[in-house]
């Protein structure tokens, strides 16, 4: 029986948004059972606010002195051992979260800006001063990820990680996939709803999901995996028509973040795919996250749920909470932090091989296909179908369709550079890898 000196546990929270005003509404609510399961009562004893936060209804119903708006009073607040940062964005939030782990206290962060920028040097931090930082909310909302990495899976050597991991964007391609509307409209659809931010780019570009799997990848493969180190692409330059196609070829398409490991290198990339349609990932549609990961001693893992929003991210960061409540008593800090050393090298994409779909628009005369095939030839890229569909018969174009075996990436981009300056290729409208 642990010796629990302390009457209770004081948190520190800094925002006071929908997140954090989800976790306030749950230490409130949940109160007895947080008690018991930390073994005694956890306090808000500071909110550190932007001035426009203190006229939301929530803040007109606490208590006044809970606020403050200044940095250096909150950080001042005796009694806080457990500080939660809710804010997102790199900065202030990278210099709040390095104090407060400086200072000695335990912090717990739903930002995985900071996390896959800074999550290095933090987790030094922690341990320097014999303090935990937690981050389970930081990807996947308030699906479990971060404390099965860093627990459950610890014994495999982790393959690969195949992930959904941005809800917005498997939104936006759900609608396009479902009801066959353009990209803008689907965009549209989801900013009405309140998914897409009214400055959706972090989502569509990929960014979001970038950082969420330079976490993961850091986790899995024991080194720091930096969102620089990661090959991004967003899903602004898909079109109705290639969902059209993805169906017909027997594919979904999806959003994936996806980090391999092999003896040599690991390779990561956040990119639209098509995936076969019977896979487990082509199903995960609308807002869902789904994250499968291939351990060599656990085979196939699938964590599937919602991804964002308040309820499902304050389960985290309050399990988070607890967490770090429970090592405040027992005294410990964190055990596990990412090496920063280099490990093994990340693969160029130069260097990564995948099958490739690619859609043409072409004039539509004798030898165009042979023309085309053959640069493709050339370049050891070898094909396994072709489609012709469209033909404009006024301009004498037509559009097709090739999927190529597997082949380098390096080879189809220099052989896409040859292809477009064909006179007969009018336009390479899009090209798009697969994952098997
Ligand atoms: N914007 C993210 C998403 C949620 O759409 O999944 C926050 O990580």
């Amino acid at each position: 029986m642990i010796n629990n000196p302390k009457q209770s546990i004081g948190i520190g929270l800094i925002g006071l948004g929908v997140i954090a005003g989800q976790v306030v509404n749950v230490l409130i609510d949940k109160a007895d059972v947080l008690a018991e399961q930390v073994g005694c009562p956890l306090v808000l004893r500071k909110v550190k606010v932007l001035p426009q936060d203190l006229s939301r209804p929530q803040a007109q119903a606490m208590d006044s002195q809970l606020f403050t708006t200044d940095a250096d009073e909150f950080f001042a607040t005796p009694g806080i051992d457990i500080v939660v940062e809710a804010i997102g964005g790199e900065s202030p939030a990278v210099e709040y979260l390095s104090r407060a782990l400086s200072d000695g206290k335990h912090v717990v962060t739903s930002n995985k800006e900071v996390i896959a920028k800074h999550g290095v040097e933090l987790l030094t931090l922690a341990q320097q001063h014999g303090v935990g930082l937690r981050y389970e909310a930081a990807v996947g909302g308030g699906i479990p990820l971060i404390s099965p990495f860093q627990r459950d899976l610890l014994a495999n050597n982790i393959s690969g990680i195949y992930a959904i991991i941005n809800g917005t964007t498997n939104f936006i391609l759900t609608r396009m996939a479902r009801d066959g509307v353009d990209f803008a409209s689907a965009l549209n659809r989801a900013q009405e709803l309140g998914y897409a931010e009214p400055n959706p780019r972090d989502d569509v570009e990929g960014i979001d999901a970038t950082y969420k799997l330079a976490i993961l990848a850091s986790l899995a493969f024991h080194r720091q995996v930096r969102p620089e180190d990661i090959y991004r692409e967003g899903i602004s330059r898909l079109s109705s028509r290639d969902f059209q196609y993805a169906r017909e070829l027997g594919f979904a398409i999806k959003l994936l973040a996806i980090a391999k490991q092999s003896d040599e290198s690991i390779e990561v990339r956040v990119h639209p795919v098509f995936i076969p349609e019977d896979s487990l990932l082509a199903k995960v549609d609308g807002v869902y996250n789904a994250i499968l990961v291939e351990g060599d001693l656990v085979g196939k893992v699938l964590f599937f749920g919602e991804g964002a929003g308040a309820l499902p991210t304050s389960s985290a960061v309050i399990a988070d909470v607890v967490a770090a409540a429970q090592d405040v008593i027992l005294g410990i800090g964190s055990k596990i932090r990412w090496g920063a050393q280099p490990g093994k090298g990340i693969k160029p994409m130069s260097e990564i091989k995948t099958r490739y779909y690619l859609r043409l628009n072409v004039a539509d005369r004798p030898g165009v296909l042979a023309q085309i095939a053959k640069v493709l030839g050339d370049r050891l890229i070898s094909i396994s179908s072709v489609i012709q569909k469209l033909t404009d018969t006024a301009a004498q174009t037509a559009e097709i369709v090739i999927m190529t075996h597997p082949a380098q990436e390096k080879a189809m981009k220099q052989a896409l550079e040859e292809v477009a300056q064909l006179t007969v290729v009018e336009e390479i409208s899009n090209f798009i890898r697969v994952e098997e």
